[in-house]
């Protein structure tokens, strides 16, 4: 696994789709820039999903609210009071830890020891061996199973009733039971807020504290009323926005997993209340489908349904992903109430509802979220297509499968030699094709390593010009993920490639 997500890393920077921001200082912790790949993949996820859900769906419209928004809209967001992480250091070693993630991880040496008696399973029954009926039987694998919900479940009402005390001691058990850090030696838990704060204006005195955006969606809910009138939205609608967000993350690693700096595509859909439920289910199927539709493997997603709620919610679920380090959270879908919108109304004095013509009736809409990281998306999609691929002569190669649809550059045009005329064909085919689609031109090396480079870039398709292309205006065309080669016309080129990256 660690192996994996360190190609994954290394493979990122090669191929120029993620730098370490700042790099020439050494970087900037948990602050990544996208190179010349990384952002066209992050354009063309971004792209998908604002395609999914704002142009194809009749009521949603979208929205580019500001970063920097009044302070008092995240004392009505509740975040002031309530965005918050349990910290806990560790005396001897000075380290910081989160206190929920350093569980997580006490229980993720549970599931190590799960795999363990899986692997010594399999070696002892061989081919006999039904992994599916040894972990719902095997004694031992329940016991830690088991032992791991226990754990996460007081973990959970612990947080949720603030009983900080017993998170520390849970953290003291755990490190006797299965040590991490080695150290016995703790300080108390304490509430830490997640925003950054900075200043609006020069002088001292008269400066104003502002925060960088913690999520993007509070620019909707400022923005609703303003958007249903001039729009004449009629609920349910919705109000889709993508744009960057800030939070001081304090474990911050696996790569653009968990960063300070990143961006949101967020979406919220307003029902009339006494519907959140219905809408929510619509939703969650809805965004399930979405992520399908890209074809990376339904056995990489699942739903997890939270028991312990944010502040804002009345339902929540997160789709969780396979990545390198097991199934992580990637999309939230929240029932957020009225939670918002009304505390909005109370703290502004401003009125944010709306008159519903089929009931006769005013009132503060309900509101059903969908939450995405681009950067955490973009992490599944890389991750997801990296391969290492044995092939029949008993070579490897090492290809990018992302989804034609989300590739950087969808094709490569190749001349097979740098003379007879082949280069120039082969300009004329770039010049005529990158009106529609992203396309390279490569001429050097021999064509076997440049087919190599661009399976490794994630360039779906490569086009090589060669001398009877001279002859009969024909091309070959390679496809990445097959390695099937095909004799085409150029003038079929265009339509071949769009009918497989359009969506
Ligand atoms: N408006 C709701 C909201 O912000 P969230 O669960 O805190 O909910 C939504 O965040 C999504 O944003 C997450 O599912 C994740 O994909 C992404 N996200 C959150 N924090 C992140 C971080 N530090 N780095 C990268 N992505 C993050």
């Amino acid at each position: 696994q660690d192996d994996q997500f360190k190609k994954v890393v290394s493979h990122a920077k090669e191929y120029g789709y993620v730098f370490q921001s700042s790099e020439i200082y050494d970087g900037l912790s948990a602050v990544y820039d996208y190179a010349q790949n990384g952002v066209e993949l992050k354009k063309n996820i971004r792209d998908y999903w604002w395609k999914a859900m704002v142009q194809m769906h009749e009521n949603i419209v979208g929205l580019d609210a500001a970063i920097f928004m009044h302070p008092t809209t995240w004392k009505a967001s509740g975040h002031i009071d309530a965005f918050n992480d349990p910290l806990i250091d560790n005396k001897d070693s000075k380290k910081r830890y989160r206190a929920d993630v350093l569980i997580e991880d006490y229980v993720g040496k549970l599931d190590a020891k799960i795999e363990k008696e899986v692997t010594k399973a399999q070696k002892r029954f061989g081919d006999a061996f039904d992994k599916e009926q040894f972990l719902a039987t095997n004694p031992r694998v329940l016991g830690y199973k088991e032992k791991g919900e226990a754990i996460l479940k007081r973990m959970g009402q612990s947080l949720e009733n603030e009983d900080l005390a017993d998170v520390k001691a849970l953290i003291e058990e755990l490190e006797i039971v299965c040590p991490l850090s080695g150290s016995k030696n703790w300080t108390d838990v304490k509430q830490f807020n997640l925003m950054f704060g900075t200043k609006l204006g020069a002088s001292a005195d008269t400066a104003m504290d502002l925060y960088l955006r913690p999520e993007t969606a509070q620019g909707i809910f400022v923005n609703f009323l303003n958007v249903q009138k001039t729009g004449r939205m009629k609920i349910p609608f919705g109000i889709a926005q993508t744009g960057k967000a800030f939070r001081n993350e304090i474990v911050a690693r696996q790569f653009i997993f968990r960063m300070r700096e990143f961006e949101q595509m967020e979406m919220q859909f307003f029902v009339r209340p006494g519907t959140q439920k219905e809408w929510y289910e619509e939703w969650k199927q809805t965004r399930l489908k979405w992520h399908l539709s890209l074809g990376m493997g339904a056995e990489n997603y699942r739903f997890h349904d939270h028991e312990k709620l944010a502040h804002y919610a009345d339902a929540a679920a997160d789709i969780e992903f396979k990545f390198p380090f097991g199934f992580k959270e990637l999309e939230g879908i929240h029932s957020r109430t009225d939670f918002d919108l009304s505390s909005h109304e109370k703290y502004s004095g401003k009125k944010l509802q709306y008159f519903d013509p089929e009931i006769n009736e005013r009132y503060v809409p309900y509101v059903v979220e969908t939450s995405i990281g681009l950067d955490r998306m973009f992490l599944a999609v890389f991750s997801n297509s990296l391969q290492e691929e044995a092939l029949e002569n008993g070579t490897t190669r090492t290809v990018l499968k992302l989804p034609a649809v989300l590739a950087p550059t969808k094709a490569a045009v190749l001349p097979l030699v740098k003379k007879d005329g082949l280069p120039e064909i082969a300009r004329q085919i770039v010049d005529e094709l990158k009106w529609d689609f992203n396309v390279d031109y490569d001429e050097k090396d021999a064509v076997g390593r440049r087919y190599r480079r661009q399976d490794a870039a994630g360039t779906p398709f490569c086009i090589t010009v060669d001398h009877d292309t001279l002859k009969d205006q024909s091309v070959t065309i390679r496809y990445r993920d097959t390695m099937e080669q095909q004799r085409v016309k150029i003038s079929e080129l265009k339509e071949i490639i769009k009918k497989e990256v359009d969506v």
